[in-house]
C-alpha cells in the first residue's frame, strides 16, 4: 500500500461517501455493466486460465465485480481514495480472502509505472479515466500499452465527449437528471459537489473526446478501437493489442 502522494484526489469528499446516489441519476448504469460483462466474456471463452486483470479506479468496486464473476480472472483493483477502496473492500471481501482479489491504495500512474511489461491479459476502468488531466491521461495510456500482454483487451466504461451540440445536449440531460434525483432527496450538498465536479470535467484540459481516445489508441498500436455502446454522456470503450 502507497502512503505518499496519491495525486489528484477527486473523490475525497461527498462524493466518496454518498456515491450510490450517483448511480441513480444514471439509470441505464445496468446497461453499460450488461455490455462490459458481454464484451469481457467473449474475450475469455477461448483462454484458459489464468488471466491477469487491472481494474484502473476501483472505487466501490463495481468493474472488479464484473471481472470476478469470470472465474479464469484473478483481479488486481487499484484507487488513490481510501474511502473508496473502503467501500471494495467492504463489497468483495470474500474475493479477498480467497485470493483473487488484490486491492491497492495508488495513484493509477504511479502503480502502473511499478508493474513489468506484459503483465495483465485485461486492462479494465469505469469512469476513472476521464477524472485525469488530457496530459495524465495520454502517459496513462501508454503506461496501458506497455504492462497489456499481446492479444490483451482494454475495456473502459466511462463518460467519453462528442462533438458539438450533441455533447451539449448529452451533459444538459445528464445535469438535469442530478437535479431531479437529488433535489427530491433535498441532498443539495450533493447536488453542488457533482454539478461541479460535471464542470470541471469539461475543462480544456480534461474533457476526454471519444475521437482522441480512439486515435491515441490507434497511434499506440491498439487495434479495432471501438465505441461498442453509448447512452447520452455514457459509453464503453474497447481496444485490443494484438498477438
Ligand atoms: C467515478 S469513480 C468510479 C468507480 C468504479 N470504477 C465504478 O465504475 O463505479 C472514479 C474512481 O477513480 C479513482 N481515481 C481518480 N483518480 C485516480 C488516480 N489518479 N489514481 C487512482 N485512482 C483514481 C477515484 O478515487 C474514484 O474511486
Amino acid at each position: 500500500m502507497r502512503t505518499g502522494n496519491l495525486g489528484e484526489q477527486r473523490f475525497s469528499g461527498k462524493l466518496s461517501a454518498d456515491y450510490a446516489l450517483w448511480r441513480l441519476a444514471r439509470p441505464f448504469l445496468g446497461e453499460v455493466h450488461a455490455v462490459f460483462a458481454s464484451e469481457l466474456r467473449s474475450f475469455t471463452e477461448d483462454r484458459s486460465r489464468p488471466l491477469n486483470a487491472l481494474d484502473l479506479g476501483t472505487g466501490d468496486g463495481a468493474i472488479a465485480k464484473l471481472l470476478l464473476t469470470e472465474a479464469k480472472l484473478d483481479v488486481t483493483g487499484i484507487d488513490s481514495e481510501p474511502k473508496m477502496l473502503e467501500q471494495a473492500r467492504k463489497n468483495l471481501s470474500p474475493s479477498i480472502k480467497s485470493g483473487r482479489l488484490t486491492l491497492a491504495l495508488d495513484d493509477a500512474l504511479h502503480f502502473l509505472g511499478d508493474q513489468p511489461p506484459q503483465s495483465f491479459d485485461i486492462v479494465a476502468s469505469g469512469y476513472f479515466l476521464h477524472n485525469l488531466t488530457a496530459d495524465n491521461r495520454m502517459r496513462l495510456y501508454g503506461e496501458i500499452w506497455r504492462v497489456m500482454a499481446p492479444s490483451g483487451i482494454l475495456i473502459n466504461a466511462d463518460k467519453y465527449a462528442q462533438i458539438g451540440k450533441i455533447h451539449g445536449e448529452a451533459l444538459r440531460w445528464q445535469l438535469a437528471r442530478f437535479f431531479d434525483v437529488l433535489e427530491a432527496r433535498e441532498r443539495y450538498d450533493l447536488l453542488r459537489e457533482w454539478v461541479l465536479h460535471y464542470a470541471e470535467d469539461e475543462a480544456a484540459d480534461r474533457v476526454m473526446p471519444e475521437a482522441d481516445a480512439i486515435a491515441t489508441l490507434e497511434r499506440l498500436g491498439f487495434a479495432d478501437v471501438m465505441i461498442v455502446y453509448r447512452k447520452h454522456m455514457d459509453a464503453v470503450l474497447v481496444a485490443r493489442k494484438q498477438g
